[in-house]
């Protein structure tokens, strides 16, 4: 087999790739050396903004098995009968650090799904924590900020995670989540995923549902202990990457079974919290899990940068049968995610190979803009409505309509009786192991104990006290005892 020729962009053939072109042997380089400045040109572009949160990532593809039926709850195509199989492509991720942070980290998880479905692809861009710290999206970028690298010290700052925690008592409940064991997978394959979010489905019938979903890993869970994820993030930085990369291309295929809890809508005014409050979790014992079916993983992307880097999630990227909830924080983010993607990757974003359709075709009159190379055929009008064959709507929502009440302005978020920011955080501590509870204890105080100001500790222990009072009092002593130290 002859070997192939190294050319330029354009194709022409390069005569030599080790030696510049000169004037003369030791003279200064000259400018038609195309080849040359081709090369250096190319390579000051090689990087894109990194994603504001999230940065960090590993993906792979693999496909989605329906189990079980649930026809009953959504007339979504691709979850219409047992054993239809979807394609889809999933990103993990880590979310505070920047992409040269080490995966081995206290951080909450991404866990991001792209359905490729015969209607349209549908992401479901959720972590491995059923809950969030906040629950309103005009408080994230201020959360993001106290939690990402301080702008004078450059350097992640204990003094502004706390100050943060301490002014937002609603992440009591995913502090404590954190902070524990599971706040450190020791993979992306040992955790868990959650859509996190309420969302609604609908079913042929036009009746709406309210559903939470999650993945619970078929590997099991492995978390690290803070000691074990200091030494392992010194030694393989990447080690999240190599896991995965590695599990795949030896042919074990990681998988997830997936379930929803489901509320019929009517249900949801009268439940004894709101149940659109991304603070908390819907109680088993209210709503149980039901199966729905398998997600599998068993192929590696051909080039990270392509496939993982560019890939778009967007939450606002539903299908027929599916859509969202009142959740202010998932409202937050239908706008946010398509805008971070026209700004990271362009508006021509969906027509990268990983974010296009691939069982259907995007048909519509949106045109032109940088990198377009769709023509949509060759006499295909770009406005509609028109007298040829152009693409029409179909006149059938999403979703079923959801009733609204109230005046606009500002409010606070709805209180019920036993809706306060502490309740779930109390029993979630309560369900841990004594050595759970330790391990939890010392991890929060490790971190509160390095806060400089004396207000920010006792905002913060105030929260844990009005969540469990032991929980409380051993934070409280924890913290006393490293700082006497
Ligand atoms: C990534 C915004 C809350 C999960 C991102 C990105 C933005 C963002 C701008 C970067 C997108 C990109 O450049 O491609 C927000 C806002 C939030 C919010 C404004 C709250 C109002 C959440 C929550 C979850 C979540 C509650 C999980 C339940 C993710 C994941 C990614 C991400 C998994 C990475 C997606 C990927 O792998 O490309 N978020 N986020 N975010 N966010 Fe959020």
């Amino acid at each position: 087999m002859s070997q192939r020729v190294l050319t330029t962009e354009s194709g022409a053939p390069v005569a030599d790739n080790q030696n510049s072109a000169s004037a003369g042997p030791g003279g200064p380089l000259l400018l038609q050396d195309q080849h040359l400045l081709e090369k250096l040109a190319r390579f000051n572009r090689e990087r894109i903004p990194e994603r504001v949160v999230h940065a960090r990532g590993s993906g792979a593809y693999g496909h989605f098995e329906v189990t079980d039926d649930v026809t009953g709850f959504t007339h979504a195509d691709f979850l219409s009968g047992v054993g239809r199989r979807t394609e889809v492509f999933v990103r993990f991720s880590t979310v505070a650090d920047s992409l040269g942070g080490a995966d081995a980290v206290r951080d909450p998880r991404g866990f991001a799904v792209k359905f490729y479905t015969e209607q349209g692809n549908y992401d479901l861009v959720g972590n491995n924590t059923p809950v969030f710290f906040i629950k309103d999206p005009i408080k994230f970028p201020d959360f993001i900020h106290s939690q990402k690298r301080d702008p004078f010290t450059g350097r992640q700052e204990p003094d502004n995670v706390w100050d943060f925690w301490a002014h937002s008592p609603e992440a009591t409940h995913q502090v404590t989540w954190l902070m524990g064991d599971r706040g450190i997978p020791a993979s992306y394959r040992h955790m868990n995923g959650y859509g996190s979010h309420t969302y609604q489905w609908t079913n042929a019938d036009g009746e709406a549902f309210f559903v939470k979903y999650h993945f619970k890993t078929d590997q099991g869970i492995r978390c690290l202990t803070s000691e074990q994820a200091a030494e392992l993030a010194g030694t393989d930085p990447s080690s999240h990457q190599t896991d995965l990369l590695q599990a795949i291309e030896r042919g074990v295929k990681p998988s997830w079974t997936m379930y929803v809890q489901v509320m019929p809508a009517a249900e949801a005014a009268d439940y004894r919290f709101n149940p659109f409050d991304l603070t908390k979790v819907w109680p088993h014992r209210d709503h149980p899990l039901r199966r729905v079916g398998r997600l599998v993983l068993d192929r590696n992307p051909d080039n990270v940068f392509a496939e993982v880097e560019q890939a778009a999630f967007s939450p606002n990227n539903f299908v027929p049968g599916i859509g969202p909830s009142p959740d202010k924080m998932l409202q937050g983010r239908l706008f946010a995610y398509a805008d971070a993607h026209r700004y990271r990757l362009g508006v021509n974003h969906t027509l990268l190979a990983v974010n296009a359709p691939r069982a259907t075709v995007a048909s519509n009159y949106g045109r032109d803009g940088l990198m377009a190379v769709n023509s949509q055929g060759r006499h295909a009008k770009n406005y509609e409505p028109n007298s040829y064959d152009g693409p029409v709507e179909t006149g059938r929502p999403l979703a079923a309509p959801l009733p609204v009440t109230g005046h606009t302005g500002t409010h606070e978020a709805p209180l019920h009786t036993k809706d306060d920011d502490f309740v779930q955080a109390g029993e979630l501590y309560r369900l841990m192991s004594a050595e759970e509870r330790s391990r939890l204890v010392a991890n929060i105080a490790g971190g509160l104990a390095q806060v400089t100001r004396d207000d920010v500790v006792r905002k913060n222990l105030a929260h844990f006290h009005a969540a469990d009072p032991e929980y409380g009092r051993r934070v409280e002593e924890a913290v006393r005892a490293l700082r006497e130290d």
